[in-house]
Parts: structure tokens; C-alpha cells; sequence
């Protein structure tokens, strides 16, 4: 019988809670300025999508036996998430996040950074806590993935002739190899056959660069009351994603349409431009 996605959610309802309840605990911060905007962004929540696909993997096996080690390594994935957002909307400039005020909007890059590097190592100390090395390394590998897909993303996304497999490494990068991860992490916890292990993580794989080439899409065709997050800011940053790929390749795109897309991304367009 096939899970529908209410079932899902109220399936997992008690063990997402506990998740929330580590994320938010390990996310308090001592300063008064930063604590209350921090925990507006924790507490808002977003979907948790990481959390869940790590607890899921893992549902199949040794669950119950292990579901504390799991919560654990489910809630180290969010804050490393989380952490890699407070990071990417200083990248990016954004102003909104989850439809709250970003950090960057209220603090000077360097607290904004430190703020993030807080979050990443109150990640790295829950994979600690789940006493497996074999955990703890996906951790960094991962980490170092999102921090190589970011970087890539800086220094080539403006190219408009750049490919389509090129765009895909980036998005395995700063995306889908936390999805990987996650799953990975929750087979390995629960004793998984070493087989399924990779069969989850590649799962994984998949589910986050279909996750971030719809997001994307959504950057361009989606309102930013809706999103939470300011829409239309990959080309306002000059970063050109699958979608504009498809159109730059396109055998009928003007010489003119290029020309305004090589404007928007060099941020030589008003915002009315951008817009159309
Ligand atoms: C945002 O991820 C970053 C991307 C990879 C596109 P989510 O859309 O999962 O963010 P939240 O956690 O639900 O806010
Ligand atoms: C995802 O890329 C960034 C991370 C994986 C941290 P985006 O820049 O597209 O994410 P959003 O749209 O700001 O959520
Ligand atoms: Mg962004
Ligand atoms: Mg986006």
C-alpha cells in the first residue's frame, strides 16, 4: 500500500518533534541582539526534509534500538543546513529568509559569518554524539562538498555557455550530497546492509538535485510571499541555473535575449528588467 503523504507526516510526527527540540536547543546563542533573529529562523522551521529522509533510511532496520543515535545524527543534518543558509544568504544577499529577517540583514558580514561557523560546529558536536566515526566523517566529507558546490557556483555560474553537467556537479555539491548524506547516515545507524547503504545514499542523490533544480525553477517563477525567500535572485546574482541553461541553448533565443541576460548577470540590469 502506497503512504500517502498526511500518513507520512503523522507517522513521523513524534520523532520529528524530538528533532525540532535538539535543533532548537543546540542553536541558542548567548547574545541578547542575535538570540531573538536566530531563533526566528530556527523556530520557523522550514521543512526538514533532511531530517526526515535521515530517519526514514533508517526506518527499515534496527530503528527503535537506535532511534536516539538517530534523532541525534537527524538534528546535527538540519543545523548543518541551517548553518550553510545563514552562509549562503550572506552569499547571496537575501534579505528574507523561512519569511523572516535574514541575519545578513541585521548584522555586519563578520558577526553574520561567525554565527554560521557556531551553527556548523554545534553540527559537527551532535555527529560526535553519535559516537560512530563512519557518521562523523560523512559529516565533514558532506561539509566539504556544499563548501566546493558554493564555491563553484562563485566562480563559474555566470558563464553562459557553462553546461549542463558542469551545473549538475554544482548543484551535487551545495545541494544533493547533503541529501546523500542524510540518507547514508540513517542506513548507517541502523545497521543497513552495506549494499543498501549505497543504494539509499544514491537515493538520496537524486532526490536532492531534483529538489534544488525545482527550486530553481521556483526562483523564477514563484512569488516571494510564497517562497519565504526573495524570488528572482539567482540571475539578480548573476547565477545562471538549469532553466536558463535550457533557454540559452534553445535554437530560437534572440541575440537580443542573450545580450539581456549577459546585462542581468554582469548587474548591469534595473531590477525592472530582472523582473520581466
Ligand atoms: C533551501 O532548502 C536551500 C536549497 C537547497 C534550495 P530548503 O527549501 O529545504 O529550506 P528550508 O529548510 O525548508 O527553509
Ligand atoms: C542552495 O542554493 C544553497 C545551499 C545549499 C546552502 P540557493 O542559493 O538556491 O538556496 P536558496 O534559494 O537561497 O534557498
Ligand atoms: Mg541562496
Ligand atoms: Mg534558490
Amino acid at each position: 500500500m502506497l503512504l500517502q503523504q498526511t500518513d507520512l507526516h503523522e507517522l513521523m510526527r513524534a520523532d520529528m518533534e524530538r528533532v525540532r527540540d535538539r535543533v532548537t536547543d543546540a542553536a541558542r546563542i548567548r547574545y541578547a541582539d542575535i538570540s531573538p533573529i536566530l531563533e526566528g529562523i530556527v523556530q520557523a522551521g522550514g521543512k526538514r526534509l533532511r531530517p526526515l529522509l535521515l530517519l526514514l533510511a533508517g526506518r527499515p532496520y534496527q530503528y527503535d534500538s537506535k532511534l536516539d543515535v538517530l534523532i541525534t545524527a537527524a538534528a546535527g543534518v538540519e543545523l548543518l543546513h541551517t548553518a550553510s543558509l545563514v552562509h549562503d544568504d550572506t552569499v547571496d544577499r537575501a534579505a528574507i529568509r523561512r519569511g523572516k529577517p535574514t541575519l545578513n540583514s541585521k548584522f555586519d558580514a563578520g558577526s553574520v559569518i561567525l554565527i554560521g561557523d557556531f551553527l556548523f560546529a554545534q553540527s559537527a558536536i551532535l555527529a560526535a554524539a553519535t559516537g560512530s566515526t563512519r557518521v562523523v566523517s560523512i559529516f565533514a566529507s558532506t561539509l566539504a562538498d556544499i563548501c566546493d558546490g558554493q564555491l563553484m557556483e562563485m566562480i563559474e555560474a555566470t558563464d553562459l555557455d557553462q553546461t549542463v553537467e558542469r551545473y549538475s556537479e554544482r548543484i551535487f555539491g551545495k545541494t544533493a550530497s547533503l541529501f546523500a548524506g542524510a540518507a547514508e547516515m540513517g542506513a548507517v545507524i541502523s545497521g543497513a546492509p552495506e549494499i543498501e547503504i549505497q543504494e539509499l545514499r544514491a537515493f538520496g542523490t537524486d532526490v536532492g538535485l531534483a529538489f534544488q533544480i525545482t527550486d530553481d525553477v521556483l526562483d523564477l517563477v514563484g512569488k516571494s510571499n510564497e517562497l519565504g525567500k526573495p524570488a528572482g535572485n539567482d540571475l539578480r546574482q548573476g547565477t545562471i541555473t538549469l532553466p536558463v541553461i535550457h533557454f540559452l541553448n534553445s535554437p530560437d533565443v534572440s541575440a537580443d535575449a542573450r545580450t539581456r541576460i549577459a546585462n542581468i548577470v554582469a548587474g548591469d540590469a534595473s531590477d525592472e528588467v530582472v523582473e520581466q
